[in-house]
């Protein structure tokens, strides 16, 4: 298997309902993917999958040439960045700055740990740095804006250097300034080929960074439409997906949707 992400037929179940139905996806190497979709469709449930946290009910899911189910999940887990509102609220109201991203590498340092630590605090800060972040390495976590609070999160997920970078609605709570902000920086990620494969989860096409190469979008836990962003982002597509009629533009790397105007 040589895809960074195979599933095939993934069904996930929970106190009987189906979260997801059915759901194939395949992931390269390079690409950068958006999952776009209403509250419920799905998307923190399969974000769970490609992260190793939780397995599927029917189907198999290959995540980075291994198969979940046949693989130590916790020699897997370090192999993926993941940020998401469920992480962030594990965090230790105390934690600082700092702790929050390097702790992220104790899964894979483990036993070597005093030889590590200084490595680990160096990688930590330069994160946070290119973050803009490392001014705050020292105050607690908690006492953090919604935005700033985003960039640490994703300092962390990127702190074992992984293969696959998993963000669940890494825009959500922020305001315009920070938003774009935060665009941008995405953007960043997504052109530097030395990055690893990332996957977005967002509810505006507005927050959609340039360079994302392909896109999913889901209703009631299956797949509407996948595959290259431009043949994904349609109104018709769009429109489905969110059971609205709507306008789409596509300017400069940029998409809007809006509600079309009743004739
Ligand atoms: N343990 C569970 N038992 C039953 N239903 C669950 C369970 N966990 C999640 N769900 C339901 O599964 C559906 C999909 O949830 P999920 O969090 O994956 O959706 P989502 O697309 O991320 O939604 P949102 O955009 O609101 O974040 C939701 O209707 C949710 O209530
Ligand atoms: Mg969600």
């Amino acid at each position: 298997m040589s895809d960074v992400l195979e599933l095939a037929g993934v069904s996930l179940v929970r106190g009987g309902k189906t979260l997801l139905d059915s759901v194939d996806w395949q992931v390269k190497d390079g690409e950068r993917w958006v999952i776009m979709g209403p509250n419920g469709a799905g998307k923190t449930s399969l974000l769970q999958i490609a992260g190793a946290r939780i397995h599927p009910t029917r189907g198999v899911a290959g995540i980075l040439d291994e198969v979940l189910g046949a693989v130590d999940v916790f020699e897997l887990r370090p192999r993926i960045g993941l940020a998401s509102a469920a992480l962030a609220a594990q965090i230790p109201e105390h934690e600082t700055v700092l702790n929050v991203v390097v702790t992220a590498s104790y899964g894979i340092t483990g036993r070597w740990r005093e030889q590590y630590e200084k490595q680990d605090a160096r990688r930590a800060f330069a994160l946070l740095d290119a973050w803009g972040m490392s001014t705050f390495m020292n105050r607690p976590f908690a006492s953090l804006s919604e935005g700033e609070r985003k960039r640490v999160q994703i300092a962390r997920a990127l702190m074992t250097d992984p293969e696959l970078l998993l963000l669940d609605e890494p825009g959500a709570g922020l305001d315009l300034a920070g938003r774009e902000d935060l665009i941008t920086r995405l953007a960043a990620l997504a052109q530097d080929d030395e990055s690893p494969v990332m996957v977005l989860v967002t509810h505006h096409l507005e927050e959609v960074p340039p360079g994302f190469t392909h896109a999913m979008l889901m209703r009631d836990g299956a797949v509407v439409a996948s595959g290259p962003i431009e043949t994904v982002f349609t109104e018709e597509h769009l429109s489905a997906a969110f059971d609205v009629p709507l306008d789409v533009r596509h300017q400069d790397g940029r998409y809007t949707a809006v509600a079309r105007a009743r004739a």
